[in-house]
């Protein structure tokens, strides 16, 4: 596993999907958006990198906003704070290169036009294209469920043009009204999978990715992940690190310990579908409650399943709470049917689980630890194998993670800082 020829708009549809799960309000926004921003740039003179760099902002644009209340907040209003999770997001991508001048462009994605004034923010270049997703971004947060969709422009147009040189910029206000008249693009917008409605090879959608891109993409999703919840805010980062090591400890290769590393980071992907007041619960949580949770390794599966050539990748990561003896969720795969890199995972998910510090306990320590995972083992659940390599090694594995948890509590603190940071942005 060398190079793979990955689809990265199918790898930010899976993450942009999984947190629109959380409500129906939410569904598809992040595609409507990349839809619109990529037709209105094309009716404005812009290079066909430009084209690349708006969809891929379109797609993103939100990821900033951690918590669903605060997606939830977006979508009915351009609330006071609207631009932390801009600032956030834009924080969150700037480091992985095919995504650098996307992450520039979310930056500013709710400044206001203001006469002209918008086109420089705080000594800042602001991008042309940040204004385009600001548009598209309210052109889609204004749609509703219950007319038809065509029915509903004039409404849409009435309010885009009471804001034209004060929100928006009147150049991509009067593109949106040239491409109004073309009921495709509405219709388009309210499909299924707004994104796939666009064929144009200026897009071409494959990045042709080393295993250590993707490395880094998965990383960066493990934020989003774990930044949903502060009691989990680095959980991730320990399981991805233990599983990583456990891999080379039973022998395998380089490729497949990055592999590892990369199901460890998306293990909880189908978390960000799950609402904040279950996760963030201080009190003990109720069947249902209980049972949205089981459901979150269903959510991981099924995002990632569409990516073809995450397929191992995705089982070793959301079979993590099947146990051997069938009495797992949510397949109920017994036995030998978990595959080794599975296995790892549910010995690094414990192990993980019961040795990090969370807000409201400590983590346990060798004894305790070795009890509880030896404990499993005669029950059936964990991998005896597996974890007799972690007990021999568990300073060294408790360390690593420890480490790379200390890492992750530091760019969590960094992120829910970086707005003040910045300053607050007036709208
Ligand atoms: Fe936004
Ligand atoms: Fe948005
Ligand atoms: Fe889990």
């Amino acid at each position: 596993m060398d190079k793979i020829r990955i689809n990265l708009y199918d790898i930010l549809a899976c993450i942009s999907s999984a947190q629109e799960l959380v409500s129906l309000k939410l569904s598809n926004h992040h595609q409507q958006v990349a839809y619109l921003a990529y037709r209105l740039s094309e009716h404005i003179n812009l290079t066909t990198d430009h084209h690349k760099d708006i969809f891929l902002a379109g797609l993103i644009h939100d990821m900033g906003a951690i918590s669903s209340k605060e997606m939830l907040e977006l979508i009915e209003t351009e609330p006071v704070t609207v631009n932390h999770h801009a600032l956030r997001g834009s924080k969150l991508f700037e480091g992985f290169k095919p995504l650098h001048n996307a992450a520039g462009i979310i930056k500013f994605h709710h400044l206001p036009w203001d006469n002209g004034k918008g086109s420089k923010y705080m000594g800042e270049e602001v991008p042309l294209a940040s204004h385009i997703i600001h548009l598209a971004d309210r052109v889609c947060t204004l749609f509703r469920s219950d007319r038809n969709i065509l029915t509903q422009i004039p409404d849409i147009l009435s309010t885009i043009r009471e804001q034209s040189n004060t929100v928006f910029n009147p150049d991509i206000v009067e593109a949106l009204f040239k491409l109004s008249t073309k009921e495709y693009i509405w219709l388009d917008l309210t499909s299924q999978f707004p994104t796939k409605m666009i064929s144009d090879a200026r897009i071409s959608n494959v990045f042709t990715a080393e295993i250590d891109d993707i490395v880094d993409l998965a990383l960066v999703f493990s934020r989003i992940i774990d930044f949903r919840s502060r009691f989990t805010a680095c959980h991730s980062a320990g399981v991805a690190k233990t599983a990583e090591r456990l891999a080379q400890l039973v022998g395998f290769s380089p490729d497949e310990c990055k592999m590892m590393l990369i199901a460890g980071y998306l293990h909880d992907l189908g978390k960000i579908a799950i609402s904040d007041d279950i996760l963030e619960k201080p009190s003990k949580l109720n069947e249902d409650e209980f049972n949205e949770i089981r459901a979150h390794t269903y959510y991981t599966y099924r995002l990632l399943e569409p990516i073809e050539q995450l397929k191992t990748i995705n089982t070793w990561a959301s079979y993590h709470h099947e146990k051997l003896d069938g009495t797992g969720y949510p397949f109920h795969v017994v036995g030998d049917s978990i595959p080794l890199g599975a296995r790892i995972m549910a010995v690094a998910d414990v192990f993980t689980a019961i040795t990090e510090n969370r807000p409201y306990r400590q983590g346990m320590k060798f004894d305790t630890a070795k009890n509880v995972l030896n404990n499993m083992v005669a029950s059936n659940a964990l991998d005896g194998n597996i974890v007799k390599l972690l007990i021999d090694n568990f300073h060294e594995i408790n360390n690593n993670r420890e480490i790379s948890q200390i890492e992750a509590a530091k760019q969590y603190k960094n992120f829910l800082l970086v707005a003040e940071d910045n300053g607050e942005l007036e709208i």
